[in-house]
């Protein structure tokens, strides 16, 4: 598929910023699929790298990879965070959350001196909220949380896969929150986070340095902050 290529030029071109004795956070999704495979092929090229992982899944592809995971508590600091989103915009506020990992993937993005945004060129937008944003909200009376995001608009719906409830890699559920619109991003994050049963919301804001744009023909283009 077009986008595939895409998504895999953006994620290669993200690659050639990992240098040797650097640590390297790993994003979560099809596209950070693509950055997991080719540092994986750097990796048994020789490339001397540690990486730290944003899902469970994206560890295992690393370590099947050839590629070394260590423990959060060895690393000194994260040089650069690869990762993908749902939708950015010109200020590369970003919505990301899609794959459900959104809370690992903001607590490596703030550990990080440097966050690569790796997208398709579907994913850049002129306002947010297109996509439904994602919020990570605990089991513990989800029903209260939902009346408070109802309360700010959000129109949420509980995510589900293949009818199953979905659950994150934190035991947590992910309210899917409709909003079409995000004229004020950074106040509705503010306002998100303050609902007690939240953990975190999908609005990445001031995060992103660098978004690399991966287009159908295998051109790429860079957006920096
Ligand atoms: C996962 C994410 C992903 O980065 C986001 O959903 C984009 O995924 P994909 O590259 O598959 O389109 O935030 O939580």
């Amino acid at each position: 598929m077009q986008v595939n290529i895409a998504k895999k030029a953006a994620a290669e071109q993200a690659a050639t910023y990992v240098r040797p004795g650097m640590t390297v956070g790993l994003g979560t999704g099809s596209t950070a699929y693509y950055a997991i495979m080719r540092i994986g092929e750097m990796v048994r090229g020789g490339l001397d790298i540690k990486a730290v992982a944003t899902s469970e899944e994206s560890e295992q592809l690393a370590r099947a990879q050839g590629i070394t995971i260590i423990p959060f508590g060895e690393v000194q600091k994260i040089d650069v965070d690869i990762d993908g989103a749902d939708e950015a915009d010109a200020q590369l506020r970003l919505i990301k959350g899609g794959g459900g990992a959104l809370l690992r993937e903001k607590i490596v993005a703030a550990a990080s001196d440097r966050m690569i945004i790796i997208a398709d060129e579907g994913k850049v937008v002129q306002q947010l909220g297109q996509f439904p944003l994602p919020v990570e909200i605990i089991p513990f009376a989800w029903e209260l949380t939902f009346r408070k995001l109802e309360q700010l608009h959000a129109r949420p719906v509980l995510r589900k896969k293949e009818g199953q409830l979905f659950i994150t890699d934190n035991g947590n559920y992910i309210a899917d929150c409709h909003y079409e619109r995000i004229a004020d991003p950074e106040a509705l994050h503010a306002q998100l986070n303050d609902i007690p049963g939240v953990v975190e919301n999908g609005l990445f804001i001031g995060m992103a340095d660098l978004l690399i744009v991966g287009r159908e023909d295998g051109a790429v283009r860079e957006i920096s902050r």
